[in-house]
This record gives structure tokens, C-alpha cells and sequence, in this order.
């Protein structure tokens, strides 16, 4: 069978350094070396679960695109589109809810951590701030992975639960109907869980502790040079395996400057130092990218274009498998 790798990203802005090497960077990979196909798509339609200001999403929607595009995806490899462009995928999403059994959305993740949060607050309406898109969530996100018959389906952890129910889904329709839906496979990356924030936990935007990706050059320097350290002096020898600088530096410089680097540990290094080698490894790796994704920004014209050709062939894909669809449900005339 041949392989259909996709993946979607939820529009929430500029992504961190930590989502470039844990999501961006794997799922082009993934996308652009293998045999079969790459399909990726910016999730709109989920976003307008939580986000409701309509300028704020329309310029989130580009900055996703940019970011993806600036940091190496080809749109003539990889097809790229907007989910909102595939109204198709409403039709997908009604008929797998109508085989959803309920309880398996009262058991997803972020439906029960809004439950468990109401609890903490002693709210007495526990589904107290859950609208229908979020409980409803799982749903969606099957749709999109389904209507493409995806094989691979590169995503973070928090994700593996939405997989299943995919694949849940999937066989309950082939079941109830005919086999129809391949079932997907998550693809997780391993360095997803690694990439330490400035702070040492987990680089998260909720943290604040995150690199974004194409900040100007000084106000990364500023946030590398804010890592922490112990307070061991310069010539006191130190240990690659405990040190943040060191765990970040691994990401972006060569295997030559890792084993380097090494030594200057093992004969004792000042801190300073090392930030500024990893911050000359950040920006060789990121300036290029940076400068690309300026130029998609000051011409939405041309993402527009990109995305409009990614929908274009997205599209006719999603109407001939719903009409299939329709059929094996008994919709058609
Ligand atoms: N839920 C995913 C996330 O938050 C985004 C997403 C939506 C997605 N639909 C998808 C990912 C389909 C993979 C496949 O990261």
C-alpha cells in the first residue's frame, strides 16, 4: 500500500525552536523523503474552538503557513492547504459522529481536563466553558485523517489518544458498512520530549520559557544568555550529560562541534562562552530560515496562491471519497 503521510497544525502562531526540531523539522522528513505522499494542513476549522477573533486567526493562519514553507516544506512535494478549504470534511465529520458513541468523547483527554479543572475551581456545571468543537474535537480530527486515507500520521504524545480514536472510528464505519478507511498510524518523534525551554522544563510557549523560532538575532541572544547555569566558575570542569547548554547545543551544532565542545567541558569552559557558541549554532541554522519567512510575510499573495493549489488538489480527493462514502452509507441515489 502506499504511504500517505499527514499531518495538521493548529494556527497558534510563531512555532519555538522546541516545535521546529520536535514536529516541523520530522514531519517534512517524513513527508519529503518517503516514497508515497506528503499532505499537510493548517487545522482552521479547530482553532475556532477556542479562538474567537477573526483577525487574530486570519493572521495566524499565515504565520502558520510561513513558518512550515520558510522552514523547508515544498509545496510541489508536500501538499499544503487550509482545512477550511475542504468543506467536505463537515460532511466526514457529521457522519463519524453519527458512530461515535458518546461516551468515547466523555473519555478525551482535553474534554476531561476542562472537567477536571471546573472540579478544582468547585464549579457545579462541570462542562462549565466546553463548547460542542471541543468536546466534539476527536471527531474533526479523525475526519481530517480519514477522508485522506492517511497511513502515517506524525504527531506530539498528547496526540496518541486521537489516533486511537481514528482508527476506533475507522473500523467501526468498515464494520457497519464496508471497508472502506485505512486504519492510520501515529508517528511519534522521538526528540519531541527532550527539548528543554530556557529554564530547563519542557519548552512550552505556557511556560514561557520557549525560543521563537524566527525572532530577530538580539532577541535571541538575550534569551540564550538567560539559560540557566549552576554557579561552577570557568575552569572547574563540567558534565555534558547535566547540562542544559549542552542538551540544546546537541540540537543544532555538527557531530564535530558536539565532540569539541566535549572537551571544553572536560578542561572547564565559562558559561558565557558556551551560550555564545550555542547561540552562533542557533542563528547559522535559523537565519536562513528567518529571512525566508519575513519574505512570505510581506507577500501573502503568494502563500495564498500556494494554498489555493494545495486545496486544488486536496479537494477532489476529499469529494471522490465522500461520494464513496454517501454510497456505502446509503446516501446516493
Ligand atoms: N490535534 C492536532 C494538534 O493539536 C492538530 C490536528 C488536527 C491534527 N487535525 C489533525 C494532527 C489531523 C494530525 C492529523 O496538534
Amino acid at each position: 500500500m502506499r504511504e500517505v503521510v499527514l499531518t495538521g497544525v493548529k494556527p497558534t502562531g510563531m512555532p519555538h525552536i522546541g516545535n521546529y526540531f520536535g514536529a516541523i523539522k520530522p514531519a517534512i522528513d517524513l513527508a519529503q523523503k518517503g516514497q508515497g505522499e506528503g499532505w499537510l494542513f493548517i487545522a482552521d476549522y479547530h482553532s475556532l474552538i477556542s479562538l474567537h477573533r477573526p483577525q487574530e486567526l486570519n493572521q495566524m493562519i499565515y504565520e502558520v503557513a510561513a513558518s512550515w514553507l520558510a522552514c523547508g516544506l515544498d509545496p510541489e512535494k508536500t501538499v499544503i492547504y487550509r482545512q477550511s478549504d475542504i468543506p467536505e470534511l463537515m460532511e466526514l465529520n457529521w457522519i463519524l459522529s453519527c458512530l461515535c458513541p458518546k461516551g468515547l468523547m466523555n473519555r478525551a483527554h482535553a474534554y476531561k481536563a476542562k472537567v477536571q479543572e471546573n472540579k478544582e475551581h468547585g464549579r457545579e456545571d462541570l462542562d462549565f466553558g466546553v463548547n460542542m468543537g471541543l468536546y466534539n474535537y476527536p471527531v474533526l480530527m479523525s475526519a481530517d485523517i480519514l477522508m485522506f486515507n492517511a497511513t502515517h500520521v506524525p504527531v506530539g504524545a498528547d496526540q496518541l489518544q486521537h489516533l486511537e480514536i481514528a482508527r476506533d472510528l475507522a473500523e467501526k464505519f468498515n464494520n457497519t458498512f464496508e471497508e472502506f478507511f485505512v486504519l492510520p498510524q501515529a508517528v511519534l518523534s522521538e526528540k519531541t520530549k527532550i527539548i528543554p525551554g530556557i529554564d530547563g522544563r519542557k519548552m512550552s510557549k505556557s511556560y514561557g520559557n520557549h525560543l521563537p523560532l524566527f525572532e530577530d538575532a538580539k532577541s535571541l541572544r538575550k534569551k540564550v544568555m538567560k539559560i540557566v547555569t549552576d554557579s561552577s566558575a570557568p575552569e572547574e570542569p563540567k558534565d555534558p550529560d547535566h547540562s542544559l547548554l549542552f542538551d540544546m547545543y546537541r540540537f543544532v551544532a555538527t557531530p564535530e562541534e558536539v565532540k569539541a565542545m566535549e572537551k571544553k567541558y572536560k578542561e572547564g569552559i565559562g558559561w558565557g562562552y558556551v551560550k555564545q557558541d550555542l547561540f552562533d549554532a542557533l542563528e547559522r541554522l535559523i537565519q536562513p530560515m528567518r529571512e525566508k519567512y519575513q519574505e512570505f510575510m510581506n507577500n501573502k499573495d503568494q502563500m495564498d496562491r500556494i494554498l489555493s493549489e494545495g486545496a486544488a488538489k486536496a479537494r477532489p480527493r476529499a469529494s471522490e471519497n465522500l461520494r464513496k462514502i454517501r454510497k456505502a452509507i446509503g446516501l446516493s441515489r
